[in-house]
């Protein structure tokens, strides 16, 4: 069965959003095969966004995801990789489409970086690397 990492971010911590967005992951048919409420340190969110080191929204996203907890879970089910994408909506919570979590509970604040309520692994490679970081 194939396995993904979930976190709701702090925005979504922060507006008391954790249980909608778990709910949207049980309703879909997804298991939780492991739940945490975690302080990212500065070490974690270096390697889990490795791959956008030197873009410009690189430092207000480390930023952001160190500004208070993140709840972090191991979600699996068939596809879910896939699936679990589909269901937080596209990047940008103003043109997410209605019914996914961004489309339905984000938009724009203003700020340098989008808060987007969710972060869903997006690859294989990804869902064992960022796993193995969150859940060691
Ligand atoms: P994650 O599931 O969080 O990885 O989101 P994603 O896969 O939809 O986006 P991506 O991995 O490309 O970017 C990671 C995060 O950086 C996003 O979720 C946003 O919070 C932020 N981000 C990405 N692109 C932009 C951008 O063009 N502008 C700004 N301000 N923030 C961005
Ligand atoms: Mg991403």
């Amino acid at each position: 069965i194939e396995e993904t990492l979930v976190l709701v971010k702090p925005d979504g911590v922060a507006r008391n959003l954790t249980g909608e967005i778990l709910r949207r992951i049980e309703a879909k048919g997804y298991s939780l095969v492991d739940i945490k409420l975690i302080q990212a340190d500065r070490g974690l969110l270096a390697a889990h966004y490795a791959e956008h080191e030197g873009k410009p929204f690189y430092i207000p996203l480390v930023e952001f995801m160190e500004s208070g907890p993140v709840v972090a879970i191991r979600v699996a089910g068939n596809r879910v990789i896939e699936g679990f994408r589909v269901l937080a909506g596209t990047t940008d919570p103003t043109t997410a489409a209605p019914g996914t979590i961004r489309g339905d509970l984000g938009r724009d604040w203003g700020l340098k970086v989008q808060q987007n309520l969710v972060h869903g692994s997006d690859s294989p490679e990804s869902a064992a690397r960022e796993l193995e970081l969150w859940f060691k």
